[in-house]
């Protein structure tokens, strides 16, 4: 299927800030158009199928009262799959005006062959193919009204509960809508979501989540609105736009727990909000903000002395034995966070020692005892071992076991290329899945790598991966913000919302993770525009990984040193598909790393699982 969406127009019509629709009228306030750049190839075919399938939407919908309508209408090249969806709160008479003007606006679309138009009211949108599941994100749109509510009234505070409520109940209330009423001082806050009928309950939550996060961007200003034209809708308000006998109680589907009879004081108490109760949603906001804030690595000492093993000092004198005075010959690489020699002990051992970049922070030597005791703490036959550490002035050193067959860039695109079969680089990817889903989830603390790509993935002598370089980016010299920590990550390998807003989780791991695997399918560097006579190979890795998958022709990616009987088609084709979830646009839709090996391991072929498009993400890749 082909995605390829423009849109044609984003125009607003009237001032819709300070619109907001009253109760009893079809909502035709226009928020989104897209039509796509693909034509129909026989625009006839495609005006007569369109036709069919919407007129059958529109009986449903006027004739049948229904909210939600999907109508098919396949004759000729260009099929019409058309779905319309009007929110619950509006009577049968406005659902069908609204699908009128839908209908008949969506017809300026005149050659593609997919598209969407949204109106706060209702949606319609109609594809060349069947829809599957429904999780493809077309795209995100969030409206943020202008102004900002008083102060005083604790309008966001409240507002963000009751969007998370919402976002937490709608999946599992039977339509997937629900509309609430919620009461701050001087008025109230009118919320409302809604997921198409299509959708699983984890794809719903998926997207509503991801509306949740646009849309509490736009709190405290006394409206919003999120939406993704294939999935899902929320929208709250200060001023109404459903009655209030049209309201849900949600509290029924939120989890009991200590916040269950709070979230019951928020409905029916919010004329009486009482300072406790703002102290309490003010810390319940704070707790929820931090728990969405970029995580941080947690220091070694909160984690009690006795649990982690004190790390092994080497003499400084030993180490430079070890590698002949840190000699050139000795150097087996240079990293971000400082070169690396190869050193041979006393007793004959090799190790590699990393001498890390000095700095003149202090922080550096508060910290560096306490890091280094986490990462030397952290065993899994994936992950690199640290053995020790070293400090003489101002000099740092990590001492790691040494990996005989270096990183996997030179097997990829070194001077090894072409060496690795199928079945070694499939062991890589789920090797170096089963590392990452480690760190993140079964240590201790979570550890995000920062800069995952496949130069920090050693091979052993029997090709097994160990990632190396965690944990350290604490360990930079220089100031820990966002500014500075940003360029721990590696052009091509980081992830968009790290990359330009410095957003950290461990989703920004599973992106280059997904780069990685591309890498290791293609044999081909993700910051390289391969230039080859083909055109559609002149781009760069992750957009024509898409592309191709899109079309069905993923096989062309694979790297043409591989032998074609020597690999299983369906199982690339799973790993491709699994890469491009990872390098999704939307953190929250990549899969946890510890999902990834679960599908990495299964034998079926994720028929449910549909990436949605990456971000395109050009300028990071005219990097050298
Ligand atoms: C489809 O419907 C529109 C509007 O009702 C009409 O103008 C057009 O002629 C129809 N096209 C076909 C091919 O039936
Ligand atoms: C509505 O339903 C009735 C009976 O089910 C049918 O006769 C009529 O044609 C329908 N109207 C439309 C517009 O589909
Ligand atoms: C469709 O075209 C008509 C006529 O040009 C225009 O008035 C209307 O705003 C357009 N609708 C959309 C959604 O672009
Ligand atoms: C909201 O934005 C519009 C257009 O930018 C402006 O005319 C209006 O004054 C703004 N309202 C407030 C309260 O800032
Ligand atoms: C809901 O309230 C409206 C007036 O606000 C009224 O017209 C309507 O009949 C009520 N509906 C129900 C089901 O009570």
């Amino acid at each position: 299927m082909q995605l390829k969406l423009v849109a044609l127009t984003l125009s607003i019509f009237w001032p819709w800030w300070s619109f907001e629709g009253a109760v009893g009228d079809p909502q035709l306030f226009f928020l989104t158009f897209e039509c796509s750049t693909v034509s129909a190839r026989d625009l006839s075919n495609l005006h007569q199928n369109r036709n069919a399938s919407f007129a059958a939407l529109r009986s449903q919908v006027s004739n049948q009262s229904k909210h939600f309508a999907a109508a098919q209408s396949t004759s000729g090249s260009d099929p019409v799959y058309a779905t319309f969806q009007c929110r619950n709160y509006l009577s049968n008479t406005d659902c069908t005006t609204c699908f009128d003007a839908a209908a008949a606006n969506i017809r300026n679309c005149s050659t593609g062959n997919t598209a969407h138009l949204v109106y706060d009211g209702c949606i319609l949108r109609y594809l060349n193919s069947v829809f599957l599941d429904n999780s493809i994100i077309f795209s995100s749109h969030t409206f943020c009204g202008n102004q900002t509510a008083d102060e005083s009234t604790a309008f966001g505070t409240v507002g963000l509960q009751v969007l998370m409520d919402l976002q937490i109940a709608t999946p599992k209330i039977s339509g997937y809508f629900a509309a609430t009423k919620t009461h701050v001082a001087g008025g109230a806050i009118y919320a409302f979501a809604q997921c198409a009928e299509t959708l699983t309950p984890d794809t719903c939550l998926n997207c509503l989540s991801n509306q949740l996060s646009n849309i509490q961007g736009c709190l405290p200003n006394t409206n919003g609105r999120a939406i993704d034209p294939s999935g899902c809708f929320m929208r709250y308000s200060e001023t109404p736009y459903f009655a209030d006998n049209q309201t849900t109680d949600i509290s029924l589907f939120l989890k009991q727990g200590p916040g269950g009879s709070m979230r019951k004081w928020v409905t029916i108490g919010g004329g009486l909000a009482g300072a406790l109760l703002v102290v309490i949603l003010l810390s319940l906001f704070f707790w929820y903000r931090r728990s969405q804030s970029p995580k941080r690595v947690p220091r070694a000492y909160t984690l009690g002395a006795t649990e982690l093993k004190a790390v092994t000092k080497y003499k400084y004198s030993d180490l430079k034995a070890a590698t002949k005075n840190f000699s050139e010959k000795n150097k087996l690489g240079e990293g971000g966070f400082g070169a690396v020699y190869k050193g041979t002990m006393k007793n004959g051992k090799d190790v590699a020692v990393k001498k890390l970049l000095s700095g003149k922070s202090s922080k550096i030597d508060d910290e560096f005892e306490s890091e280094v005791t986490l990462i030397s703490n952290v065993h899994h036959k994936n992950l690199v071992r640290l053995l020790g550490c070293c400090s003489k002035g101002q000099e740092r050193i990590l001492v790691y076991e040494y990996m005989a067959n270096n990183s996997l860039d030179k097997f990829l695109f070194g001077k090894r290329k072409g060496s690795l079969n199928w079945r070694q680089r499939y062991d890589i990817i789920l090797g170096t899945a089963r590392g990452l889903a480690y760190l993140h989830e079964e240590f201790h603390v979570s550890v995000i790598h920062r800069d995952i790509k496949s130069g920090n993935i050693l091979l052993d002598e029997e090709l097994q991966p160990k990632i190396a370089d965690f944990g350290l980016a604490k360990l930079l010299p220089g100031d820990q913000s966002h500014l500075s920590t940003r360029f721990a990550g590696t052009l091509g390998y980081t992830a968009p919302e790290y990359a330009l807003h410095g957003q950290l989780s461990e989703k920004a791991d599973t992106y280059s993770y997904g780069i990685v695997v591309l890498e290791i399918i293609s044999g081909r560097k993700s910051t390289n525009v391969n230039v080859v006579d083909d055109d559609i190979e002149d781009d760069y890795l992750l957009r024509q990984s898409w592309t191709l998958y899109e079309s069905g022709k993923h096989l062309e990616l694979v790297d043409k040193t591989l032998n074609p009987n020597k690999y299983d088609p369906e199982e690339v084709k799973k790993v491709i598909g699994i890469a491009l979830l990872c390098t999704q646009a939307s953190p929250a839709m990549r899969p946890a790393m510890s999902e990834v090996v679960v599908q990495l391991s299964s034998n079926d072929l994720l028929e449910h699982m549909r990436p949605s498009m990456p971000i395109f993400f050009e300028s990071n890749l005219r990097a050298p």
